[in-house]
């Protein structure tokens, strides 16, 4: 390094936290990693961790507890890591280990040597004893850049990330001129993780050159669209990969001050990132001359309340300002003209958090991973009709194919794909036929879909796409900042005429006033929000158009979804005369015994709520679902069997 004092003062804390780490790691107590983000506590981790710091007090084992981030396998949580090298084995993965299982686990390993075969997900290492991880498809697919030492260090703790190599692509900026850090980015092609995709470098050249004595760099983690949760986990796991990041974009466009944009609803990832500010406080690595060098940088976390409209940057600004968050016309651009009209640069996490390999490992490195147009990876939360939802980072190119087949293990129940909604609420629904679309910012805006920040839902054969347009517009509709007469009344009147659909109402006309609305809405907009609150409907319509016709002109829903239009029925046939597990479990009593010993339904007292159909013994399978209603067979309820008295039990 050119600066001797920088590399001293660097050399100086790389070197505490190495002996620190490997001081632990000589104590040769076993270290037991549990997973404590959001989605893991809300499975029960809290209650595992205690089981198993209570289970080794009894049985006198002393180990070091560590709290990790997410691993992205959410759908395995709780999951639990016992590296104990004294045992022989490797560092064992065990998954959905509550606190009973924790108790068995913790002590079968201990006391009996035997490291409980049935909870294990996989060894962390090649070996000869536990089948590793690796066996897995989603382990050899997945390429992580950002997500790297996501549940694999514990985030409170900054040594751990200085020990593997964090805050050194910081140092190295710092050590350099910031146009030749703005250039790196440039050269890399790293492209906007929030949404749009626009480069990064570009933007950054912008605010650089803007005129002005005091600039603003802000980590957009809003996040907002439902289903995503990428932000929250990335700031909950390796905050310091973010800050790290935040750090060399504002040395690289010249801001003394930078905020986190995180809403209040992310209680663990707001503590969890200003604890991570205060510990790179006082190591120099933020706040006043960084590192010994001339750099300030000032950084504050601003808990957002919630509007999804908020994570549009010039709303996020006007809601720091303490103005009513609502998108302003453009230009002037943030970069220009942001917060407190400084030159501003919002950037998403997970862009910033592709920063810091891109320094340390240089832009050609990152142009490896990807595609030509959009290099690096993409993280996306998985969620809906997938046998292992969770948080996944792959290379830009990989197909929605591998990703929802291979990586997240397909559709459970032997059911059939359907469609894919990418990009969050404003996204599009995709088909089957679009599966082997690479995923990149240009391939998925050309099938009608986009990038978004990272929110993908799978749905299989049973989901009803005008049910599922429905529900995106009636959050888009809910979340209009209301500035737009197109975006607050016209995804108003979208609604209503979506609704009226899934209820068997709707009219012959409304498809085609729908098509012109969704186009008139876009174009009469300001910001994305009204831009694209109607593609869930226009890639309904485009691809599932004979979903809404049926709806329309035969009240049938064909994935038998919309309540409105269907029926349930128990079949007479096969119906076992003395098994009433279905007449239990009604809320309305609408099951009755008819006059042959057998079950049926009142349909005027049925509210479709589909218990019966769960209770019906397997070997039976006498409850049906029809639809339109009308297909189901009237039995008269005999008048004896009529439905009891009110307040009778
Ligand atoms: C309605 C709406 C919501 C948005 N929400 C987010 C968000 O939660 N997080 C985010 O990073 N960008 C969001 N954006 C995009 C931001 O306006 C902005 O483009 C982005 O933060 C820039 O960061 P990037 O260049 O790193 O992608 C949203 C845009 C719109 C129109
Ligand atoms: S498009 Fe909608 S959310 Fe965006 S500014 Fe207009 S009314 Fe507000
Ligand atoms: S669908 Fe629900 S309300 Fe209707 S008969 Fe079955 S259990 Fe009762």
């Amino acid at each position: 390094m050119a600066n001797k004092t920088l590399e001293a003062r660097f050399r100086g804390l790389r070197r505490e936290a190495e002996r620190r780490v490997q001081e632990r790691q000589r104590e040769g107590v076993p270290t037991i990693s549990i997973v404590m983000s959001t989605c893991a506590l809300a499975s029960g981790a809290a209650e595992t961790r205690d089981a198993i710091k209570e289970t080794l007090e009894r049985i006198k084992v002393p180990a070091r507890i560590v709290p990790v981030g997410c691993m992205g396998h959410c759908y395995a949580e709780p999951l639990v890591v016992i590296d104990h090298p004294a045992s022989g084995f490797p560092p064992i993965c065990y998954h959905r280990i509550d606190a009973g299982i924790a108790r068995v686990v913790i002590r079968s390993f201990f006391e009996d040597g035997d490291p409980s075969f049935e909870y294990v997900l996989g060894a962390l290492e090649e070996n000869d004893l536990v089948p590793p991880v690796t066996q897995f498809p989603r382990f050899n697919l997945e390429e992580r850049v950002v997500m790297e030492l996501c549940g694999r260090i514990d985030p409170g703790d900054i040594q751990e990330y200085i020990a593997r190599g964090g805050y050194a692509a910081l140092a190295r900026a710092l050590d350099g001129e910031p146009e030749s850090v703005i250039d790196t980015i440039e050269r890399s092609g790293l492209r906007g993780r929030g949404g749009a995709g626009f480069p990064t470098g570009r933007k950054w050249r912008l605010a650089r050159s803007a005129r002005s004595e005091r600039k603003v760099v802000i980590c957009n983690a809003d996040e907002g669209d439902p289903g995503a949760y990428m932000d929250r986990t990335i700031l909950e796991s390796n905050p310091h990969q973010v800050l790290e990041g935040l750090a060399i974009a504002a040395y690289a466009v010249g801001a003394d001050e930078a905020l986190v944009y995180v809403r209040a609803e992310y209680p663990l990832a707001v503590k969890t990132v200003q604890k991570a500010v205060r510990d790179a406080e006082a190591c120099s690595l933020l706040g006043r001359g960084v590192l010994g060098t001339a750099f300030d940088l000032k950084v504050s976390v601003f808990q957002g309340s919630g509007a999804f409209v908020c994570g549009e940057e010039t709303a996020l600004i006007q809601s720091v300002e303490g103005r009513r968050g609502m998108p302003r016309h453009r230009p002037p651009y943030p970069v220009e003209k942001g917060l407190w009209g400084r030159p501003t640069v919002v950037n998403n996490v997970k862009t910033l958090a592709s920063v810091p390999p891109i320094v340390s490992k240089g832009a050609d490195w990152f142009r490896t991973i990807g595609t030509e147009n959009s290099p690096g990876t993409a993280i996306f939360s998985v969620v809906g009709n997938v046998k292992h939802p969770g948080l996944v980072e792959v290379p830009m190119g990989t197909s929605l194919r591998k990703l929802i087949f291979d990586v997240c293990g397909g559709i459970p129940g032997k059911k059939a794909f359907k469609a894919v909604q990418i990009g969050g609420p404003s996204g599009g629904c995709l088909p089957e036929r679009f599966l082997d679309t690479p995923i990149d910012f240009d391939s998925l805006a050309q099938a009608g879909a986009m990038m978004g920040s990272g929110g993908m839902v799978v749905m299989d054969q049973d989901s009803c796409m005008v049910d599922v347009a429905r529900y995106f517009v009636d959050f888009t509709q809910k979340e209009s900042c209301g500035k737009c007469t197109f975006c607050r009344i016209g995804t108003r009147h979208l609604l209503v005429m979506l609704d009226r659909i899934t209820k068997g109402e709707g009219r012959e006309e409304d498809l085609e006033i729908m098509e012109t609305l969704s186009h008139d809405i876009k174009a009469g907009s300001l910001c994305g929000l009204g831009k694209t609150a109607p593609n869930p409907v226009i890639t309904s319509l485009r691809y599932f158009r004979e979903e809404y016709e049926a709806h329309i002109r035969e009240r049938r829903c064909p994935a038998l979804k919309c309540r409105a239009l269907v029926a349930f029925y128990i079949d007479l046939e096969r119906c076992a005369r003395g098994c009433d597990a279905c007449v239990g479990c009604c809320p309305v009593e609408a099951i009755f015994t008819t006059k042959g010993r057998k079950k049926a339904i009142d349909q005027q007292r049925c509210v479709k709520c589909g218990e019966c159909m769960v209770a019906c013994p397997p070997e039976y399978n006498a409850v049906f679902k029809v639809s339109p209603p009308e297909r189901a067979p009237v039995i008269e309820r005999p008048p004896e069997n009529g439905p009891a008295p009110a307040g009778n039990p």
